[in-house]
């Protein structure tokens, strides 16, 4: 099977019944990404599958052959923190850091979701151009991602920076620091 997981094209030869989950942490030794429920309830396990966020423990690898997959190793560019990887850390939002990964991965696939307009449990008007990022848009959005620590205020700070301050991209930003 050939996928292509954080820019890196790989051919591999497994069991098709592997997860994407255990592809990753266990064949591929990329161990950011968290086995925490193992059944779709806590999103620890949340990789960008082209840029939208899944549950990797629910996915059998193959149903991703030929798709391109971002863990939360392929965010940070280069050795420099992705922007809302610096945000977690300048706002508290972690203290085990086992959910932080999925956190953050499925952050930044809810940050497109809310460009491309695509409507939530509690968008009001499902006709919008532009959702704006309001903390109840963000929590409800994030709410498949579960904190045992309880760090949610520290984790929806560190979003709303990156994410909702303003409309310029978290890498412009960080490139204006
Ligand atoms: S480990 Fe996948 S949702 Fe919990
Ligand atoms: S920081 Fe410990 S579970 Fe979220």
């Amino acid at each position: 099977m050939q996928f292509t997981i954080n820019g890196n094209r790989m051919d591999l030869i497994m069991d098709p019944r592997t997860s994407l989950l255990d592809l990753l942490r266990d064949h591929l030794g990329l161990g950011g990404t968290k086995k925490g429920c193992n059944q779709g309830a806590c999103g620890a396990c949340t990789v960008l599958v082209d840029g939208e966020r899944i549950n990797s423990c629910l996915a059998l690898a193959v149903q991703y052959e030929g798709r391109s997959i971002t863990t939360i190793e392929g965010l940070a560019a280069q050795g420099s923190l992705h922007p809302l990887q610096q945000a977690f850390v300048d706002h508290d939002g972690f203290q085990c850091g086992y959910c932080t990964p999925g956190q953050i991965c499925s952050a930044v696939g809810m940050a497109d979701e809310v460009k491309r307009a695509v409507p939530s449990y509690v968008t009001e008007d499902l006709l919008l151009d532009e959702i704006e990022l309001t903390d109840s848009e963000l929590r409800e959005r994030m709410s498949g991602n579960i904190c045992r620590c309880g760090a949610y205020n520290g984790i929806v700070d560190a979003i709303r920076e990156t994410f909702a301050a303003d409309r310029t991209e978290p890498n412009d930003r960080e490139t204006a620091r």
